[in-house]
């Protein structure tokens, strides 16, 4: 790793928290002349940013290891929420990694990747939450993008029986107002239009920091920040989510319209096994309060089928939850057993088998693809404002952008529209985006050409 020119390939996995910290330390590593390159072959430095969430992206991980082994001359790197959870073990069995690096060691990489060429290293140390430390704004990450995240916690108090993250993550730290709004500040500054704030549960900020803003209120001082068009939040809790936060979706105007508000199953037996803390109906009445705050409100959620002791009348009653409620869109997982967590030992008395979790989530997909397709049907016909966010995929003189309820819509228009909001009436519904025709004063518009969906 000599020479003018060094290049690094990062790999990321999991939820956007890990998009938002590869991010972060691509932007450190190029301070130290790094440079971001598409292809490992090309690489002096390969990165991959882990997810452990379900085992599959694990496995991955065996997997992309053992097709890096013999590469001699290249630096290997494994962070994210795998590398803390079994470093130990990756740093044993996989010599041909010089660096382990839990998701606490971010801000350290530059330092940790110069002690790895000259020795291997491994760095899970999980710091006290007070001694926590977000990284700083780094301008060139994301200058010329108009949708950009902002990270504003790490880690998750909320212990839900089947999930990893507190233990990849650590307990819940928020970070300062002050750090967040001027990361906002800087973004817009280099182009940003479209914000979202990260977090496991975003909810819970500020709760255990006397004197600092809670969700509610960050939300009201990152909406006022003078050039912000659009500004989202994931993930929220729907135990936590406060009626001052729903209220924010009726007074703030630059609040988008889309909420991610995961369920995981519509039967309260379930629910209580997971730890949610809610019930269905109390699922249902926020999601009352949200609508009547947002008409429109575009609502997505996670499931989970197959959780340990699920029967079939549990799963009815998830299903039958998607009907009521009618979610506009939502990523369902089968269960996954995951070492060390309260519902590996349900899971371990009381499996679901496999093959009849898999097709409980087949019968939940289909029902969603069917419901999304009807709301999607629904928008044409409508006048609606897109944030264009680039030129379209397909090189024909479009562009794409998003509704403020998150929806992909394609039209037509050059680059001069990108960063800007344009007013569009939908056309068309492909099964996962939407055409539209932008509206002109007192014309007719013109139409991108229907059947050609967006990425
Ligand atoms: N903090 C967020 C996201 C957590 S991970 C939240 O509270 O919802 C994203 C999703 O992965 C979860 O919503 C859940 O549906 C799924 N998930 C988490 N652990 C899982 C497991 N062990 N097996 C299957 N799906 C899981
Ligand atoms: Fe995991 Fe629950 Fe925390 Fe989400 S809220 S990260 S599902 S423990
Ligand atoms: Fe995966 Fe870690 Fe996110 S386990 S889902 S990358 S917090």
């Amino acid at each position: 790793m000599t020479g003018p020119t060094r290049r690094v390939h990062v790999v990321t996995w999991g939820c956007q928290m890990n998009v938002y910290d590869s991010g972060k330390m691509t932007a450190l590593l190029a301070l130290d002349g790094w440079e971001p390159v598409g292809s490992p072959d090309e690489a002096d430095l390969v990165l991959f940013n882990t997810c452990s969430v379900r085992a599959k992206p694990e496995h991955k991980l065996n997997s992309f290891l053992g097709r890096m082994k013999g590469r001699k001359g290249r630096l290997l790197a494994v962070a994210g929420c795998t590398a803390q959870i079994d470093g130990v073990r990756i740093f044993r069995d996989h010599p041909e990694v010089d660096l382990v690096m839990g998701p606490d060691a971010v801000p350290r990489i530059r330092e940790l990747v110069h002690r790895a060429a000259h020795q291997r290293v491994l760095d899970t140390r999980c710091e006290e939450p007070t001694d926590h430390r977000f990284v700083p704004d780094l301008p060139p990450d994301a200058a010329g993008r108009v949708a950009a995240l902002v990270t504003i916690q790490k880690g998750c108090d909320r212990h839900c029986t089947y999930c990893i993250v507190p233990r990849a993550r650590g307990s819940e730290v928020s970070r300062p107002a002050a750090e967040v709004i001027d990361e906002v500040r800087r973004l817009v500054e280099v182009g940003a239009r479209d914000i979202t704030l990260l977090g496991q549960n975003v909810d819970a900020y500020g709760k255990k920091t006397p004197g600092e803003p809670d969700f509610a209120d960050l939300l009201h001082q990152v909406h006022s920040v003078p050039g912000l068009l659009r500004l989202r939040f994931t993930t929220s809790h729907p135990k936590d989510l406060s009626t001052r936060v729903i209220e924010a979706f009726r007074v703030l105007p630059r609040l988008a319209g889309a909420l991610h508000l995961p369920v995981q199953s519509g039967s309260d037996r379930v629910l209580r096994r997971m730890g949610r803390g809610y019930t269905r109906d109390d699922y249902a009445r926020r999601v009352s309060a949200l609508r009547a705050a947002r008409p429109g409100l575009s609502l997505t959620t996670d499931f989970i089928t197959g959780f340990p002791g699920e029967t079939e009348a549990d799963f009815e009653d998830t299903l039958s939850l998607l009907e009521q409620i009618r979610f506009d869109g939502s990523f369902s997982f089968v269960y996954s057993r995951r070492p060390g967590t309260a519902a590996a030992h349900l899971h371990d008395r009381d499996p679901v088998d496999p093959a009849r979790a898999h097709a409980r989530l087949l019968r939940l997909q289909a029902a969603q693809a069917r419901i999304s397709a009807e709301a999607l049907e629904a928008l044409v016909g409508r006048e609606m404002e897109v944030l264009v966010e680039g030129p379209s995929r397909h090189g024909d003189g479009s562009v794409t952008g998003r509704t403020s309820c998150f929806r992909t819509v394609n039209l037509p228009g050059g680059p001069d529209l990108v960063g800007r909001l344009v007013p569009v009436r939908i056309v068309h519904s492909a099964p996962h985006s939407l055409v539209g025709r932008t509206v002109l004063e007192g014309g007719r518009g013109e139409e991108a050409r229907p059947g050609r969906p967006a990425p």
